[in-house]
């Protein structure tokens, strides 16, 4: 019961302490004491744990280094050190379970999953527990959770991570709602790309992407963005805005997909050459070139990042045809930048050709 009282007395104490709370705080979580193994930490009474963010949100672009910052002190400040624990986990952007990236207790530090060889602490100053990640990947976005654990308080900030990237959609050359969720998912890898977020579709939808064809996203659920409603999309009488099937059975269920690429390390061109080329000639035209032909999510992020414009249509990697198009034309396709696309036409026909060459040692692809 004394033990009872002493806790009271903790939490009572702290969250007068929150008032002063800075703004991206959290406040006090103080789950541990009830579930307190009785280890003695009541001593500990009286002192606060603040960890702290500057930014709720990072945004930033694949292959960059990211710094997710975060920092923790005691309040009054303790003479001696204690031992703390630090741990960062993350909850993938499309959904799925919350994985652990770094444990530190002391000066020893263990890594997990995908993040194994790409993070550390900043730990430029005392209390500096900001999360560095090395080459961020397509599908590194999501919310981090910065913890930090002394013995009977446990205080933690979250930061969501988000890529600058390009949403587009994606059909494969059998046709319109062909693919199960997996096999969306593939068809985003090998144009260059990862299943797309909500929020990804988001943003590109309020920056004007408007496809009447349903996707697939990471989260699974199978949603469409209209920019201006019209009647073979719904009908005129919805408003504009991503209009959601819901999650849909990931097996049974076939819909075409929305993918997200990021900016590229590598170029994207448009092969000079002095005749056209069919499919097969257009392949080895490129590697000719030192390249490889280029994939939609390649040509969709030269378009997006680097402004690409070339109203020629070549060939891309997946056997479709298309041609970015930044400064809209007469004869080059409706009156809006864009990405056109000329389908999936015979391999035998003849067109130009986009290729990618990565730049030199680029581990990015
Ligand atoms: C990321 O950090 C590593 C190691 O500190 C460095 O070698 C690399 O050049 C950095 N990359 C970028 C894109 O800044
Ligand atoms: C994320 O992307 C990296 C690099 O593109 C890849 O190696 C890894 O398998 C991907 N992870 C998941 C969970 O898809
Ligand atoms: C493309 O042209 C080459 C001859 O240059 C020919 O051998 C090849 O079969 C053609 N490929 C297709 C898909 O038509």
């Amino acid at each position: 019961m004394a033990n009872r009282r002493l806790l009271m007395a903790v939490l009572l104490q702290s969250l007068f302490g929150c008032q002063a709370a800075p703004r991206f705080s959290n406040g006090f979580l103080y789950h541990d004491i009830f579930n307190n193994n009785g280890n003695g930490e009541i001593s500990f009474s009286g002192v606060q744990l603040h960890v702290e963010s500057e930014q709720t949100s990072v945004f930033t672009s694949r292959g960059a280094n990211a710094t997710l910052p975060c920092h923790y002190w005691y309040q009054p400040a303790l003479s001696a050190p204690r031992r703390t624990r630090v741990k960062w986990s993350w909850q993938p952007a499309g959904g799925g379970h919350e994985m652990d990236v770094l444990v530190a207790i002391g000066n020893r530090q263990r890594t997990f999953g995908g993040f194994r060889e790409r993070v550390h602490l900043r730990q430029m100053s005392a209390g500096d527990v900001s999360l560095v990640i090395l080459g961020l990947h397509l599908n590194d976005t999501g919310r981090f959770r910065c913890e930090v654990i002394d013995g009977l308080e446990d205080e933690r900030v979250t930061i969501d991570l988000g890529l600058r990237g390009v949403v587009f959609p994606y059909q494969p050359h059998h046709g319109r709602y062909q693919l199960s969720f997996s096999k969306a998912q593939e068809a985003c890898e090998e144009q260059g790309a990862v299943l797309a977020t909500f929020d990804q579709l988001y943003t590109a939808w309020e920056e004007g992407l408007d496809w009447c064809n349903a996707g697939w996203l990471a989260d699974g659920t199978v949603q469409y963005p209209i920019t201006l409603p019209r009647v073979p999309c719904g009908g005129l009488g919805l408003a504009p805005g991503v209009r959601s099937y819901g999650a849909r059975h990931r097996h049974l269920h076939r819909y075409d997909v929305f993918c997200f690429s990021s900016s590229l390390k590598g170029e994207v061109y448009y092969l000079p050459h002095p005749h056209r080329l069919n499919f097969t000639e257009a392949i080895h035209a490129c590697q000719d070139d030192g390249a490889h032909i280029a994939k939609v999510g390649q040509l969709y992020a030269a378009w997006k990042f680097t402004g690409m414009d070339r109203c020629d249509s070549g060939w891309l990697a997946d056997g479709s045809v298309r041609y970015p198009i930044t400064y809209p034309r007469l004869n080059c396709g409706p009156l809006v930048p864009g990405v056109r696309s000329f389908g999936f036409p015979a391999p035998r026909h003849k067109h130009g050709v986009y290729c990618y060459r990565a730049e030199q040692a680029s581990t990015c692809l």
